[in-house]
């Protein structure tokens, strides 16, 4: 089965146990301030999971496209991949374990065929704050029996290795799943619960371990010789970390992440999920332009092929390459993917070409990729344009610079980086085959020099840190401000700012706080800005250096890039200048109103949960 079926299948499956199918959200997060990209199905899920009710009821399924910027380094062996689609189902306080675990052993077992025998379980081993999950095991034991495998439960054990187990104890570094990772890393609010994973084997006949850095350690389901691969995680999302410890979710919710390439691979039983159907029109390309057979390099192949199929994504999801944010993880996937397939002897221009085989492959599952089509092609093309104008200068340079001295300094890396277009990273990966490690401590402090002297010669004014200069829109600018004091004042110090999107017609803000506002607090924060609206208090700003801006108390966020030039700040006061005592403080690029008079009358429309640990408030003037 292809990776096209078996999501359908999957999908079908999880539609006749009464779930409600739903399209996947975006690679960007929309209302999640806290992550740059969707990294697994649950990330959507977030609200209805900690509560609130999802208006298709409390069983949802779906496949996620999902982006993970912190595996870019991982890929190349046979398993790891940036882009890849999470099936997803979710029970939002419905069925649980007893139900989770059969549909998931039904539908990978008789819908897709994998052998029992090759499938192997994990479970959270428990501790002092949870109890182990027996739960689950007794659940497993009888599913494996009724397929007449006898499932012994053990003790993971570096030592003993698989003890002829079944179901494997460990704890919550492996079996305890949250967006933080293990129980420990978990920051106060955030869901999680213990998790019970599911691996495929591919067997011991592969060798691994006669002629691989494993060969004298046991093997285990979670080592990473390559003989197990995990395919799927049935997380029990049922607790919520507090200050001392855990405490119930108002409801039990299931969150499944199934890995579709990974269950590919077991379907084919072929440990590599490079050679799955899904990737052979890109695999070809790359073999006519180079000349070369993918078994010569897979490295070489598996980032390319890898990683020009996770930039086609990000565009397609609106991610150009560019030097910042979300862009630049596009940009550095295209120039790493460049730089491999130079090394394979690509001459041409590839990356255009090998993209319209990710859209042709896709297409049909994401309409996106139809609409996107030229897009995705001129992107990737002028990228690599960009990229190999100034690469085999740039590589020059870079073998220059470490004969020269042995080694790439920071001031290196940042030549390399403002010259000739090298992500850090690239150069760091370039050391790195020296056997050499680059000071990023440098490189980072040369950034921030050459930043600051642009912003200053470009231009000797500020510009506004807002897009839209309409009237209505600076009204709003400014009741953001006395909004964000005024929540201040009501719930605490702790609040601060962590997003903010204003349009004509209303202003949002996200803010740390972990609790929902009682509608008491929400009254007050109200009425502290309609008393300040009211009055008619002058605003005015001054440019001061960080420390005094600091030392009179301005709030909102120093980093701010429209709001500094030169070591200095922009702080926009409201309230009298007469008398020094101001209502508001604000770090700020503006603009703003010049009396709070203008804003007319303030009412909050909108409460809610953003994010963990995030709320979001809407508002509007009138
Ligand atoms: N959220 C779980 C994971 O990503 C299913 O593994």
């Amino acid at each position: 089965m292809n990776i096209h079926e078996i999501r359908s299948s999957y999908l079908d499956f999880f539609k006749r146990q009464e779930h409600a199918v739903i399209p996947s959200a975006s690679l960007v997060p929309e209302n999640d301030p806290t992550t740059l990209f969707t990294g697994s199905g649950m990330q959507p899920m977030v609200p209805y999971l900690l509560g609130e009710s999802h208006p298709l009821g409390a069983r949802i399924t779906d496949s996620q496209k999902c982006f993970r910027s912190q595996d870019i380094d991982e890929v190349g062996d046979n398993r790891h991949t940036t882009f890849f689609e999470m099936l997803g189902n979710w029970s939002l306080g419905d069925y649980f374990k007893k139900e989770q675990l059969r549909w998931v052993f039904t539908w990978l077992t008789q819908e897709i065929g994998l052998n029992p025998n090759q499938l192997y379980v994990t479970v959270f081993r428990g501790n002092e704050s949870i109890p182990r999950d027996e739960e689950s095991v007794a659940v497993w034991k009888e599913l494996f029996s009724e397929v007449g495998i006898e499932a012994k439960d053990v003790d993971h054990s570096e030592r003993d290795g698989m003890q002829g187990g079944r179901i494997f104890y460990y704890d919550d570094t492996k079996n305890w799943w949250s967006r933080s990772g293990s129980q420990e890393n978990m920051p106060v609010g955030e869901p999680g619960g213990p998790d019970s994973e599911m691996f495929w084997d591919f067997g011991e006949t592969l060798g691994f371990h006669e002629s691989s850095e494993f060969r004298n350690e046991p093997c285990h389901v979670n080592c990473d010789c390559g003989r197990f691969l995990e395919i799927g995680n049935s997380v029990f999302m049922e607790f919520k970390k507090t200050e001392t410890g855990f405490e119930s979710l108002p409801q039990k919710n299931v969150d499944f992440g199934g890995g579709l390439e990974r269950i590919a691979a077991a379907a084919a039983d072929d440990s590599d999920v490079f050679n799955i159907e899904a990737f052979a029109g890109m695999r070809t390309t790359i073999e006519s332009l180079s000349g070369t057979k993918y078994q010569d390099d897979t490295n070489a192949y598996r980032v390319i092929l890898d990683h020009l199929r996770a930039a086609a994504f990000l565009i397609a999801d609106g991610v150009a390459p560019t030097n910042k944010d979300q862009g630049y993880f596009t940009r550095r996937l295209i120039r790493r993917a460049v730089r491999f397939g130079r090394n394979l002897g690509i001459t041409e221009s590839f990356c255009g070409r090998v993209g319209a085989q990710v859209i042709s492959e896709y297409a049909p599952m994401y309409p996106k990729f139809e609409e996107m089509n030229h897009v995705i092609q001129k992107e990737l093309e002028s990228e690599e344009e960009k990229f190999l104008k100034t690469l085999g200068k740039g590589e020059r340079e870079f073998k220059k610079m470490f004969e020269r001295a042995g080694a790439i300094s920071g001031e290196d890396a940042f030549v390399l980086y403002s010259t000739y277009g090298f992500p850090i990273e690239l150069t760091e990966e370039m050391a790195g085959e020296q056997g050499q490690e680059v000071d990023r401590e440098t490189f980072m402090a040369e950034f921030k020099k050459h930043q600051d002297l642009s912003r200053a010669g470009a231009t000797q004014k500020f510009a506004g840190g807002l897009a839209d200069h309409s009237e209505a829109t600076v009204r709003l600018h400014t009741a953001t401000h006395m909004l964000h004091q005024a929540l201040r004042s009501v719930l605490g110090d702790h609040v601060e700012q962590r997003g903010s999107n204003i349009t004509p017609k209303r202003l949002r803000f996200d803010f740390s706080h972990t609790e929902k506002m009682t509608d008491e607090q929400k009254q007050q924060v109200e009425d502290l800005v309609n008393e300040n609206i009211q009055k008619d208090l002058p605003v005015h700003y001054e440019i001061i250096g960080l420390d005094e801006a600091k030392s009179r108390g301005a709030i909102g966020l120093f980093e701010d890039k429209y709001a500094q030039l030169g070591g200095k700040i922009k702080v926009y006061f409201i309230g009298d200048e007469a008398t020094d005592e101001y209502f508001s403080k604000e770090v700020c690029g503006g603009p703003h109103v010049e009396r709070t008079g203008e804003l007319g009358h303030f009412t909050l429309k909108k409460e809610e949960s953003c994010a963990s640990g995030v709320r979001r408030i809407k508002a509007i003037l009138d």
